[in-house]
C-alpha cells in the first residue's frame, strides 16, 4: 500500500455509462449502440493508485475522457471532492472547468503524439500555468522547478520533443502533468508505448512522485502486470463492465473472476500447463454493440453454465470490498498469483 494512501474519498464514479449510437446508410439511421462503458462504479481514495486493466476496447479510456470531461457520458455521476468543495464534473461549467482543470491532470500513452512538436519543453509544460492565469515569469520558476522531480536537468527546458527520447517525452508528460500539483493524475497506458528498458523507470517515478507529492492516480493498462507494483486496488473491465475489484491482494492472490484468471495466467505463463490447459484468452472480445444478454464473458469462460448465457450477474461484495461479477464467485477452483 502507499504511504500516503488516506481513509478520504477523492473521486467517486457512480454508475458511469457512454453509449455511442451507431449509424448507418446515407440516411443515418440508427443501427445499434456500442455500449462503450455500461454503469461502471468505483471510488479513488486520496493517495491512493486505481489500476484499471482489461483488453483492448474495454472501455478504459472512455472512462478517462469522461472522468477528465473531455467527453460527456450518457449518464451517471462523477464527483471530486476537492479541498473545500465537492465539484460534480458531469455538469460542471466555467469556473468549476477551470477548477477541474487545475485538480486533474492526464499522462497520454503516446507522448510524441501529446506534445507540440514546435514548442520547446519548457513552454509545454508552463502550457497548464499559463492556462490558469499564472504569469510568465512565475511559470517559468514552477518550471525550473518541477524538471528536476521528472528526473530531467533544468536545460531541457530549450529543448524540442524531436531532440528527446522516449522515456525523456513521457517525463516531459509528467512534468507538465505535475506543475499545476494536481490531486489525481489519470495515466491512459503511460508506458505502454516505451521501450521495455524503460518502462520500470517511469513506473517507479511516478510511485516517487506519489510518494512525495500525496498524489493519487487511476492507472490504465492492458495487462495486470504492469499495474501490479504501482496499484493500491485494481478494477477490472471487461466488455464496458468491471468485473472484479479489490485490494492488490484481493485481485492476484484471492481472485475471484475467471476472466482476472485468464488476465494473469497470460502474463505468468504463455504457454499451455502440464495438463495441457492453455489460460491465453482465445477469441476476441465480443462486440460492444448490443452486448448479449447473460455474462458478457460467457463465451470466452471455461467455467460457463447455462445459467451464465440467460442471466446477467451483478457485481456482489465477497468481503473486505472485494466485488466480483461472477455467477459462481468464491465456487470456482482458480489458478492465483503466490
Ligand atoms: N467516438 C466513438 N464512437 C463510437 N464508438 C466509440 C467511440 N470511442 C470509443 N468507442 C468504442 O467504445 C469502446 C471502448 O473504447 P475505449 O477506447 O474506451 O477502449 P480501451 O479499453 O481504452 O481500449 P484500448 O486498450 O485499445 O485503448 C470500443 O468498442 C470503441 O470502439
Ligand atoms: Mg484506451
Amino acid at each position: 500500500m502507499s504511504e500516503v494512501m488516506t481513509d478520504k474519498v477523492l473521486l467517486q464514479v457512480n454508475d458511469l455509462t457512454k453509449f455511442y449510437p451507431i449509424q448507418q446508410g446515407l440516411s443515418r439511421r440508427a443501427a445499434g449502440t456500442v455500449h462503450a462503458v455500461d454503469s461502471v462504479s468505483f471510488e479513488v481514495k486520496q493517495g491512493e493508485c486505481l489500476g484499471l486493466v482489461g483488453e483492448s476496447g474495454c472501455g478504459k479510456t472512455t472512462v478517462a475522457r469522461c472522468i477528465l470531461k473531455l467527453i460527456e457520458p450518457t449518464s451517471g455521476q462523477i464527483t471530486l471532492h476537492a479541498p473545500q468543495t465537492d465539484l460534480e464534473i458531469t455538469t460542471a461549467d466555467g469556473k468549476e472547468v477551470r477548477q477541474l482543470r487545475r485538480w486533474l491532470q492526464m499522462i497520454f500513452q503516446d507522448p510524441f503524439a501529446s506534445l507540440d512538436p514546435r514548442w520547446t519543453v519548457g513552454n509545454i509544460i508552463a502550457e497548464p500555468l499559463i492556462a490558469q492565469g499564472i504569469s510568465r515569469r512565475e511559470a517559468e520558476q514552477r518550471v525550473a522547478e518541477v524538471l528536476p522531480l521528472a528526473g530531467l536537468g533544468t536545460h531541457f527546458s530549450n529543448r524540442y520533443p524531436h531532440e528527446l527520447s522516449g522515456g525523456e517525452r513521457q517525463r516531459v508528460g509528467i512534468a507538465r502533468a505535475i506543475v499545476v500539483n494536481p490531486l489525481l493524475i489519470v495515466a491512459d497506458e503511460p508506458v505502454s508505448a516505451l521501450d521495455v528498458s524503460v518502462r520500470a523507470q517511469i513506473v517507479n517515478l511516478l510511485l516517487e512522485l506519489q510518494e512525495r507529492l500525496g498524489l493519487s492516480y487511476i492507472f490504465i493498462a492492458h495487462d495486470l502486470s504492469i499495474v501490479k507494483h504501482i496499484s493500491d486496488r485494481i478494477g477490472v473491465m471487461y466488455l464496458g463492465q468491471i468485473v472484479e475489484i479489490g485490494s492488490r491482494d484481493q485481485v492476484f492472490t484471492q481472485l475471484m473472476h475467471p476472466y482476472t484468471e485468464a488476465l494473469l495466467m497470460s502474463v505468468l505463463t504463455p504457454v499451455p500447463d502440464e495438463r495441457g490447459i492453455s489460460y491465453v484468452l482465445e477469441g476476441d472480445v465480443p462486440s460492444p454493440i448490443n452486448p448479449p444478454t447473460g455474462c458478457r464473458f460467457a463465451s470466452r469462460c471455461r467455467f460457463a453454465q447455462a445459467q451464465c448465457r440467460e442471466q446477467s450477474p451483478d457485481l456482489r461484495d465477497m468481503g473486505g470490498g472485494h466485488l466480483v461479477r461472477c455467477h459462481f464467485a468464491g465456487e470456482l477452483e482458480l489458478i492465483r498469483a503466490n
